[in-house]
């Protein structure tokens, strides 16, 4: 979603301003703006379409000694120039670029309307700029704070003023905002891919501070004035690994990275002499542990489907009582906590406004909520009462893989640790660490015949509707599989359990529409082949993906994608490559921006 960076201090403040924008080009944005200050007036710039477009718009003498950029993605307001951020007020002396949404804005328009503020725009951020300029006498940070006591939604907000030179004044609630410190230069920004490059050392703000910064220094501050104390971070990955490292786009990069990142999400958290995991970060003690009597894990997108194979393996191995949700439907329906059920909340960007917002009202009724996130630092891990890193690194590509498989990694792990406290025999647990550890290289295998899944992608692009059918701990990879395909590719594709099909989506079935079977060598293959049979009775066309050297499948199937054998539980982590791979070559194929896919956004920060 929306991306926001501020610099002040000695660089070139468009060249500061504009490649951090382009590294945040990922989250998703349809336009972008910058706003910069030299020794005149302010500059501000905004263009619809790419960073590139904005770039080409911003004149070669254009530079300041601080500014404030900004990639929009459209809530209030078409996409369009005017809409695009920096917002300013009615003099251009103040901008604001801002992030989340203001849900008082008319009533707040209104009114600065009727007190002869002209308003540009038909966005809810531009009430922002002018509220500070109806406040401002002097001091920016005391006018922002009166501005944002107004307010009602979320934001993450940075504002600069003509008449203070060098310095930004950024706020947070419910939208993330970072501070970055460098070397006679502070930088605000919503994530910290933005200033990765430029400094290491940086201060998460939580809800409610404001942050004022200059080039030699910060003051943090409550809305009431009291200067907080604020830890200093320090970013424990490397600029290159927001690279593409020669691949042609961050998913296919994410894609191969996957036997690397299943590895980080394991390592040190195996215990081979008792057959278990450690999960320090859990906060919770054998006894709390024993003492669970439910899980229910709720998340969003491709995590929701991460979430669902974490239920198969929790009701499989730890025997445990499992649900799902979604986090967007758990919040609004009075959810029901009941004591000795521990929760579980699913993200990989640790910001996702929907799974926040449920996980907040999971812990307002007493639960105790544990986080599955990836990015370190960010609101989930920080409010949750304890959790598991996955350790993927940054994650690029909208489309999400290697959070993907490693999420799940972690429901392998705590479902061997509850397991081994239940039913689950050291002789049982030893067996699956084994079989854990074997996915890396069998991954690796797959993915080195990624040319035989281009050329099925380059034969199937053209259709128009997929479907995708698993069964049981499969049934959510194959919705995966069809979300990563819709996502990317714009190819309407559905995911079903394959027993369901003769319940409904089986009248869809003509030589028009095929179907990805995924057909595990398990308790159910039969039956799956039953369902492949149905479809072929009905000329449908079949890909199966199936494991090395099933000459049945083979034969009924019309396409085969092969995987290694392994045992039961762990074909998910198998299963899912060839559909993210399929996904990737049909949109690479078919001319799509791959990485940041139309509509779509890599953290969804508003509900
Ligand atoms: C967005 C992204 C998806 C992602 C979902 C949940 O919709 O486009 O790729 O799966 O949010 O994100 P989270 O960060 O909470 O896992």
């Amino acid at each position: 979603m929306c991306g926001i960076i501020g610099y002040c201090g000695p660089k070139s403040t468009v060249q500061v301003l504009i490649e951090g924008l382009k590294r945040l080009e990922y989250r998703g944005y349809d336009s972008a703006g910058v706003c910069v200050c030299g020794d005149g007036p302010l500059t501000c710039l905004k263009r619809k379409g790419k960073i590139r477009d904005l770039q080409g718009h911003v004149p070669a003498a254009t530079d300041g000694r601080w500014g404030i950029g900004h990639t929009r993605w459209a809530t209030h307001g078409e996409v369009n120039d005017v809409n695009a951020h920096p917002h300013l007020d009615c003099e251009g002396r103040i901008a604001v670029v801002h992030n989340g949404i203001i849900e008082n804005f008319a009533i707040l328009k209104e009114k600065l309307q009727s007190e002869g503020h002209s308003f540009a725009s038909e966005t809810d951020s531009e009430v922002i700029p002018h509220l500070i300029e109806k406040y401002y006498a002097g001091d920016l940070e005391e006018a922002v704070k009166k501005a944002l006591g107004l307010l009602k939604g979320t934001y993450g907000i940075v504002c600069m003023h003509v008449d203070q030179p060098q310095l930004l004044v950024g706020a947070r609630c419910g939208s993330p905002l970072v501070l970055g410190i460098g070397n006679e230069e502070m930088f605000l920004a919503s994530d910290v891919t933005a200033i990765i490059s430029h400094t290491k050392q940086v201060v998460y703000l939580e809800d409610g501070e404001v942050v004022t910064i200059t080039p030699s220094g910060y003051r943090t501050t409550d809305m009431r004035d009291q200067e907080i104390e604020k830890r200093v971070e320090l970013i424990s990955w490397e600029l290159e690994e927001i690279e593409k490292a020669g691949f042609a786009h961050f998913m296919e990069k994410e894609i191969f990275e996957q036997p690397e990142s299943i590895k980080r999400a394991m390592s040190g958290r195996l215990d081979h002499d008792q057959a278990t995991a450690h999960l320090g970060g859990l906060n919770m003690s054998n006894r709390d542990l024993l003492n669970v009597e439910r899980v229910r894990i709720v998340a969003a997108g491709t995590s929701f489907h991460a979430a669902m194979v974490g239920m198969y393996l929790l009701e499989s191995l730890a025997r445990v009582p499992c649900t799902v949700e979604i986090s967007s439907e758990l919040r609004y329906r009075n959810p029901i906590v009941e004591r000795n059920t521990l929760h579980f909340v699913v993200s990989q960007s640790g910001e996702t406004a929907d799974t926040l917002y449920a996980m907040r009202e999971l812990q307002r009724k007493g639960a105790t909520v544990l986080g599955i996130c990836n990015v370190v630092g960010s609101t989930i891990p920080r409010e949750s009462d304890g959790g598991v890193y996955i350790h993927s690194g940054p994650e690029i590509a909208v489309a999400s893989t290697k959070a993907f498989t490693s999420q799940i990694t972690v429901f392998y792990l705590f479902s061997l640790l509850l397991g081994r406290m239940r039913d689950l025999s050291f002789e049982a647990g030893k067996r699956f660490i084994q079989d854990l550890q074997s996915v890396p290289p069998k991954i690796e295998q797959i993915l080195s015949r990624s040319r035989s899944i281009l050329a099925l992608a380059e034969k199937y692009c053209c259709y128009k509707d997929f479907l995708f059918l698993g069964r049981g701990i499969n049934y959510p990879v194959a919705m995966e599989g069809a979300l990563k395909l819709k996502e990317i590719s714009y190819i309407h594709a559905e995911g079903y359990s394959a027993a369901e099909l003769k319940h409904g989506p089986i009248a869809l079935i003509n030589d028009e529409t095929p179907s990805v079977f995924l057909v595990p060598e398990d308790s159910l293959r039969d039956k799956i082949i039953s369902n492949m049979k149905e479809v072929k009775s009905r000329r449908g066309r079949v890909i199966a993906v199936a494991v090395e050297g099933d000459r049945e499948v083979e034969d009924i199937a019309d396409d085969l994608i092969e995987v290694p054998r392994i045992s039961e539980p762990f074909y998910p982590l198998l299963m899912v490559v060839p559909m993210q791979l399929m996904a990737y070559h049909c949109a690479v194929h078919l001319g799509r921006d791959v990485d940041q896919p139309r509509n779509l956004a890599k953290s969804v920060t508003v509900e």
